[in-house]
């Protein structure tokens, strides 16, 4: 769809055409946390009929300025203007009052009620003091059928999948009115045909003349869909270009604050012999995976979400039990019962979901990083603590983990710095195979190559590696070889990933 641009930013409107009008515009937003300055004078407009883009490296402000727009962090200082007026919002139902909504990335639906409940959860439409069932379920099918979404009213919303729950949530911000909905990377678990359909909801939301905000790593989604982007770094807002007048190339240096000449730095070791082979592994969604990797070698995994590639992972790494199968490492026949057993063989797993699977959000960032590394710093049953300090840094500074100090609370990082957190105490370990289940989710291009740096190091050191992506220019530019999951078992494989297209993994994907 053509993109508008911003000094003609049109809306259809019955046929006609007309400007879209500011609604919001945030000055001089300052917000400090103890020892981080989050956001210095930071500017951002957002117009009626507008998709604007925020995008910039992990740590640079991105969701705390949101948090401001939307209640949920007091700024210091700065002003919000909303519809030309200036406003003060200090809490979430201030901002939904006024007309701005926000989605997060962790949804705030209540998973045992129904998709019904939860749409109209603390806005019941009642009759004589009763719930006006009947009345919440057409104004609810009116407004899923408007977004196109096909859910069951009536299903209990924890059973549905990301991209049903976030249409819900959109679903949720269109019955409140909301004129600006804010979105924190809606994109990051979705897999490509659901963004299609996000992408084909906003443009209609864009239409009858909403606003929409949404912040994302993913370079080409940001010039297929927003109007405008802004770009933010270091906690300071650079600039607001129409994304007609950059180039990919320019809006990355504007976010790298360098250019950035490859974007997959891939380099091959010749193959060593095989170190992990699985023979007829089943269990859960898996039905049966045979394969191999060999030291040095980047075996890529491809397929949709529900093809099984993260319980192939969790059965590999002890955390389910196999129902049947091998798993052989180094020629012999492992056995692996839990986590540990799988630590202790040098397996190690880097998993999608850092909030449950991986983080202790309460512990530093520091404890984080030792926690499964505990027994590589001790002596004679003590801590060496100046070792793990010194660990921790080295890895602080190859990463640029962004983070106010070793003791900051991990809770307190940003996104990505949460991710980047968790692969620095993996890799960690003497590790001979690594298993990255979506290493690169909500990771800045500048550190998505620094990430697959770290891979070829790996590579380079005999390690074998199992790379989980849904992200097909990743799989393709980073892999030595790839295999495609359909329906938990292996639908194909690409031996030469360089001369393959994401046609080619899609096609065998979906079958
Ligand atoms: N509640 C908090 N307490 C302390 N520091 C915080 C808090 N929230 C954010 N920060 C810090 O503020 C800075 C900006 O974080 P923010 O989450 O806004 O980044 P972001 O641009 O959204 O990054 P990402 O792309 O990784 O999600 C980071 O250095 C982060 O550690
Ligand atoms: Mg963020």
């Amino acid at each position: 769809m053509p993109a508008a641009t911003v000094t003609d930013s049109t809306v259809t409107d019955s046929g006609r055409k007309r400007r879209g009008a500011v609604i919001l515009r945030a000055r001089g937003i300052t917000k400090t946390f103890p020892g981080v300055l989050a956001i210095r004078a930071g500017e951002l407009e957002v117009r009626a009929g507008e998709i604007h883009a925020l995008v910039g490296e992990n740590g640079a402000g991105k969701s705390t300025l949101i948090k401001i727009l939307t209640g949920a962090h007091p700024p210091d200082a700065g002003r919000i203007e909303w519809c030309g007026r200036p406003v003060r919002i200090r809490s979430p139902q201030d901002a939904l009052r006024l007309g701005i909504a926000a989605i997060y990335q962790e949804f705030n639906l209540v998973p045992g009620l129904s998709v019904r409940e939860n749409l109209f959860l603390g806005r019941e439409r009642t009759r004589r003091g009763l719930i006006d069932v009947a009345r919440e379920r057409h104004r609810g099918l009116q407004v899923l059928q408007r977004l196109g979404a096909e859910i069951d009213l009536e299903a209990p919303t924890g059973r549905l999948a990301v991209a049903g729950q976030q249409l819900v949530e959109t679903a949720r911000a269109i019955l409140d009115d909301a004129r600006l909905l804010i979105m924190d990377e809606p994109t990051a678990a979705l897999m490509p045909r659901e963004v299609d359909r996000l992408f084909a909801v906003l443009a209609g939301l864009r239409g009858r003349g909403h606003g929409i905000l949404f912040i994302s790593h993913r370079i080409d989604e940001v010039f297929r869909i927003a109007d405008r982007v802004t770009v933010m770094r270091d906690g300071e807002t650079l600039g607001c270009w129409p994304t007609s007048e950059l180039t990919r190339g320019a809006l990355i240096e504007k976010m790298v604050g360098r250019p950035l000449e490859q974007e997959f730095p891939k380099q091959s070791s010749p193959p060593g012999a095989v170190v992990l082979e699985l023979r007829d592994l089943c269990g859960g969604a898996v039905r049966g995976v045979g394969l191999r990797i060999h030291a040095g070698e980047v075996l890529g995994l491809a397929g949709l979400v529900g093809a099984g590639r993260s319980e192939l992972a969790r059965l590999i790494f002890g955390a389910d039990r196999p129902a049947g199968g091998e798993i052989r490492l180094d020629g012999a026949r492992a056995r692996i019962r839990s986590p540990r057993d799988a630590i202790r063989q040098g397996i190690c797993l880097l998993t999608e979901d850092r909030k449950s699977q991986g983080l202790v959000l309460g512990l530093s960032a520091r404890e984080n990083f030792a926690l499964p590394n505990l027994g590589h710093w001790s002596r004679g049953g003590w801590i060496d603590g100046r070792a793990e300090a010194r660990a921790f840094s080295r890895f602080v500074e190859s990463l640029q983990i962004r983070i106010a100090g070793p003791e900051q609370p991990a809770r307190h990082l940003s996104g990505g710095n949460q991710q980047k957190l968790l692969i620095a105490r993996w890799l960690e370990q003497d590790a001979r195979v690594v298993i990255f289940d979506e290493p690169t989710r909500g990771i800045d291009v500048g550190t998505k190559y620094e990430i697959y740096l770290l891979i070829n190091a790996l590579a380079r050191r005999g390690k074998a590696i199992l790379m989980i992506s849904s992200e097909l220019p990743e799989i393709l530019g980073m892999s030595d070889r790839i295999l495609v999951m359909r329906e938990g078992c292996i639908a194909g494989e690409i031996e030469k990933p360089a001369q393959s297209s994401q046609e080619q993994i899609l096609g065998i994907a979906v079958g």
